[in-house]
């Protein structure tokens, strides 16, 4: 199997670039940050706060989260319901953050992860797949921006739909960073062996253009 790692911070574009790239190479594009929001979201549900670290290591066993793909898009289940739109929700962003860095959450979600690089052709974006999930990963991109170009798209994005200023969104994306890199297992981190791309001044296509042909450079 050929597996691509993206890793990067918070709204770097990740997940609508490697959709892009995933579907012009044939790959399954595997969107592992709606893992983490599953677990968040189903802690959420039973009124467990993230921080409760022990009561989300508790719950763990009564959690099944499940990935299927329907005409090639990625949905998430949690106890077989299909959660894909509820785990978008703001308070679910933060609330991933933080119960990513339990080491349980993360033993939890591994095996899933790694069983569908085995099987598939899968381009995997996340924060640890160069670095953990798929330390063997044929082409590994350290995909970035910086902070206010993130915030500037993120604000674009959702302007019309929602009364959040850009400089709320400034402030979550600084804070999720600091929480995404600062954590003690599997931090946001580029891997030794990634390439490492930042597109504060690449285009959408200009991002997926490299991407493919680093792939085409890797498969020759
Ligand atoms: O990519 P995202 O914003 O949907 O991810 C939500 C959170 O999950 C993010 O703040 C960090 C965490 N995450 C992680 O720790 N490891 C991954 N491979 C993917 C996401």
């Amino acid at each position: 199997m050929f597996n691509i790692a993206i890793d990067g911070p918070a709204g770097a574009g990740k997940s609508s670039i490697a959709r892009a790239a995933a579907a012009q190479l044939g790959f399954i594009y595997v969107d592992t940050g709606a893992l983490y929001r599953t677990v968040a979201l189903g802690a959420l549900k039973r009124g467990i706060r993230p921080e409760e670290t022990d009561a989300i290591v508790a719950l763990l066993p009564e959690l099944e989260v499940a990935m299927e793909f329907v005409d090639g898009e990625q949905r998430v289940l949690l106890n077989g319901e299909d959660v894909s739109e509820a785990i978008r929700q703001p308070e679910v962003s933060g609330a991933a953050s933080t119960v990513s860095a339990i080491p349980a959450v993360r033993q939890f979600l591994f095996d899933l992860q790694q069983n569908m690089a085995k099987e598939h052709d899968v381009l995997m974006d996340g924060r640890d797949i160069g670095t953990v999930v798929l330390p063997d990963a044929q082409l590994k991109i350290f995909l970035t921006a910086t902070p206010e170009e993130r915030a500037r798209r993120r604000y674009e994005q959702i302007k019309d739909t929602s009364d959040v200023t850009y400089e709320e969104i400034l402030r979550d994306i600084n804070q999720r960073d600091y929480q995404d890199t600062h954590r003690e297992i599997a931090p946001l981190k580029q891997a030794e062996d990634a390439v490492y791309l930042d597109t504060t001044d690449m285009s959408f296509d200009e991002v997926v253009d490299a991407i493919l042909s680093l792939t085409k450079e890797r498969q020759a």
